[in-house]
């Protein structure tokens, strides 16, 4: 298993291209079942999590098309064609989901073009425990029958989906997409209500309005979607990836250094730039992108709790935490969103950091320096908060087990030692 072996204490110079955003990417894909006509999306990210999405859909009959790179035959990841004719299968199973929750977010579009749907119990990180009732009340409320048998869901609508009220209890960003997506091909008027307002799922709401799709109220959290018949094929380019920008902005600012984020911007990152800068912090619009840099010797220690857009995402409170804890002062971070969101803890006080967790809350006393360690990665953003911290630490840090990391970044390691970082892959055989 590959891992990834950093030497700390280089400030990050230099600029970091963003790619297209994973957490749209899945959508965006799993939206290609909605119509029998072509979506090619551009600006995909090359990644684990896209690869299992992409091959989910094959499985279930999708025809995928990716230019190849003439210089070496192998796939050009970032633009993909895809054509649902006719479903080979209306089966999701258990050896794709298990890998990524995500897959999830092929139900809604199944349902509301087939009316029917079998969908594996998803797996994912392990941040706690991660149900999907959310995503079934939205879809019995919109007229399907829901069971689970045998580790599946099995939805079924004979009759079609029937546009209907769809209120979410709590936020669920997954859950928003599903309904959305379903919504768009059912009979009649759906309002759908507390609705997650995260980028994704406006990139989402955007490209099913250029496939056809009738909804009004993209970018708040009521939804009003006027179903249609069918949808048409589009061209779509997938956002910027708001939580690769953040981490990479941490990344400039736990080593003192000076980078632009190219191709990103700021409308994506409120949130997370408002903390960077109250920990003092210089985040920047440039023409190119966003600039980043350190503005004194030392970060100060800054409270934030995670919180649904425009939040402070939950998936940069790992970053974050790696940030404070080399921070001047004390810092509160609660979690609001997911339980058992702080297993880089444990690994970042093996390093040195001082951090008491109390239930969702974490208390993290600035130390004026980490040490390098060898270090176990957990789940995706636990990884690279590692990687962050290794990064500012003094002496070796090697981080183990970083297939987690390759289903949300791409190429980190390349992207850092471009800025100067000594950092790099150990693959098993060069052991
Ligand atoms: C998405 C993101 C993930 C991010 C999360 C929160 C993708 C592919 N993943 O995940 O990176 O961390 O949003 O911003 O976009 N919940 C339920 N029942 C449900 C669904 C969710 O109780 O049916 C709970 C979850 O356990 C969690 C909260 O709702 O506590 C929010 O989860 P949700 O917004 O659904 O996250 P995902 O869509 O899975």
């Amino acid at each position: 298993m590959d891992r990834i072996r950093i030497l700390g204490g280089k400030p990050l110079i230099g600029t970091i291209l963003i790619g297209g955003a994973k957490n749209a990417a899945l959508p965006l894909l799993a939206a290609s079942l909605l119509t029998s006509k072509t979506l090619r999306l551009t600006n995909l990210p090359n990644l684990a999590d896209i690869t299992t999405m992409v091959h989910l859909l094959a499985e279930l009959g999708v025809s995928v098309s990716r230019p190849r790179n003439e210089s070496n035959g192998r796939h050009v990841a970032r633009t993909i064609s895809l054509t649902a004719a006719e479903p080979k299968e209306k089966t999701a199973p258990y050896n794709l989901v298990r890998r990524m929750r995500a897959s999830v977010l092929v139900l809604g579009p199944l349902l509301a073009r087939w009316g029917e749907a079998r969908v594996s119990l998803p797996g994912g990180c392990a941040i706690g425990t991660r149900p999907v009732d959310l995503h079934l009340d939205a879809l019995r409320s919109l007229g399907a029958e829901i069971e689970l048998e045998e580790g599946y869901i099995r939805a079924i609508a004979r009759r079609g989906l029937k546009g209907n009220k769809v209120h979410f209890p709590s936020v669920s960003v997954g859950a928003t997409e599903n309904a959305l997506m379903a919504a768009v091909l059912a009979d009649g008027e759906t309002i759908i209500s507390n609705a997650a307002r995260e980028p994704e799922v406006v990139d989402l709401a955007h490209c099913l309005v250029a496939m056809g799709a009738k909804i009004s109220g993209v970018g708040t959290d009521t939804l009003s979607v006027s179903g249609v018949s069918q949808l048409d094929g589009a061209e779509h380019r997938v956002i910027p990836d708001r939580i690769e920008t953040g981490t990479y902005a941490v990344a400039a600012a736990i080593t003192g250094g000076d980078v632009l984020l190219e191709g990103s911007h700021l409308g994506l990152i409120g949130a997370v730039s408002d903390t960077l800068s109250k920990a003092g912090v210089a985040v920047t619009k440039e023409h190119a992108g966003i600039r980043v840099r350190r503005q004194a010797e030392h970060t100060l220690g800054t409270d934030v709790m995670t919180d649904p857009y425009p939040g402070f995402p939950t998936d940069m409170q790992a970053q974050l935490m790696a940030l404070l804890s080399v921070s001047r002062g004390a810092s509160m971070v609660t979690e609001s969103i997911f339980e058992n969101r702080f297993m880089h803890v444990p690994e970042l006080c093996r390093m040195g950091a001082d951090i008491n967790v109390h239930g969702s809350s974490a208390i993290i006393r600035g130390v004026p320096e980490l040490s390098g360690a060898p270090l176990m990665a957990t789940d995706l953003r636990a990884s690279v908060s590692l990687i962050l911290a290794g990064l500012a630490a003094k002496g070796e840090t090697i981080v183990n087990r970083v297939y987690h990391l390759d289903r949300g970044y791409e190429r980190v390691e390349d992207k850092l030692a471009a800025c100067g970082a000594d950092i790099e892959r150990v693959t098993e055989d060069q052991e």
